[in-house]
């Protein structure tokens, strides 16, 4: 069953969306399947990677050959990613929530007619890209994604430089591409070397071809 380039390599992957409690029964979360954070684990398994997959709540089956930790918030995305430390390669597919609310109700919040309508207070949360990019054990190679609606390019660039990464895969999730949340992908890889543009692909495809450059970069180390 194949070569296996990445043999005796550790690869870390989150992937899915997170959920940020409101209360005990409601919660704050986005459209990420989970589907390329967990193809991309899956390929990195296949060329023979030790791969730890770090998924937010989601819908589809732990990938095969790999260990997969479950969580829901940013913050127990963030603890388990830097507990999978130290690792060769991390990519940081998952969507994470920006904000949380800031104190979440023990308590179901009660509808009280005539009441005021309640407001959420929101607190930023972690970004677990920016920090295993600037990490005493950064991993190698660090990869992260993009997901736009504007500017697909330009704000990748920043983002590469911002949050400490090597690669930036940017793709646009604007509702029309039906990216977020869909089978297909249609990225543009950005790194310092330049931009190169792949072709609207599955996102297994996009998985393995992503999974054979990161074996490029280790069979050149
Ligand atoms: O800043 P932005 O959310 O666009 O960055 C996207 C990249 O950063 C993705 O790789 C995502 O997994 C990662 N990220 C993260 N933690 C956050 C926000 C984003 O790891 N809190």
């Amino acid at each position: 069953d194949g070569p296996k380039p990445l043999a005796g390599r550790r690869a870390i992957v989150t992937s899915g969306p997170t959920h940020e409690p409101i209360d005990p029964v409601r919660y704050i979360a986005n459209r990420s399947s989970g589907r390329q954070g967990h193809a991309i684990a899956a390929a990195l398994a296949r060329l023979g990677a030790d791969v730890t997959l770090v998924s937010g709540p989601v819908a589809i089956a732990d990938p095969v050959s790999v260990r997969t930790i479950h969580v829901e918030r940013a913050e127990e995305m963030r603890d388990a990613v830097l507990a999978a430390l130290p690792a060769d390669i991390a990519v940081m597919v998952a969507a994470v929530a920006d904000w949380r609310v800031a104190s979440a109700a023990d308590q179901k919040i009660k509808k009280h007619p005539g009441e005021s309508i309640p407001t959420l207070s929101l607190t930023e949360n972690p970004d677990i890209l920016k920090t295993v990019g600037h990490h005493t054990m950064r991993p190698k190679l660090v990869i992260g994604f993009a997901a736009e609606t504007q500017d697909v390019e330009s704000n990748a660039k920043a983002k590469l430089e911002r949050k400490g990464a090597d690669l930036i895969v940017a793709n646009d999730v604007s509702a029309a591409t039906g990216i977020m949340g869909g089978t297909r992908n249609s990225v543009k890889l950005v790194s310092r070397s330049g931009v190169e543009k792949w072709p609207d692909l599955a996102k297994e495809e996009v998985a393995e071809k992503l999974a054979a450059l990161i074996a490029e970069r280790f069979r050149q180390k």
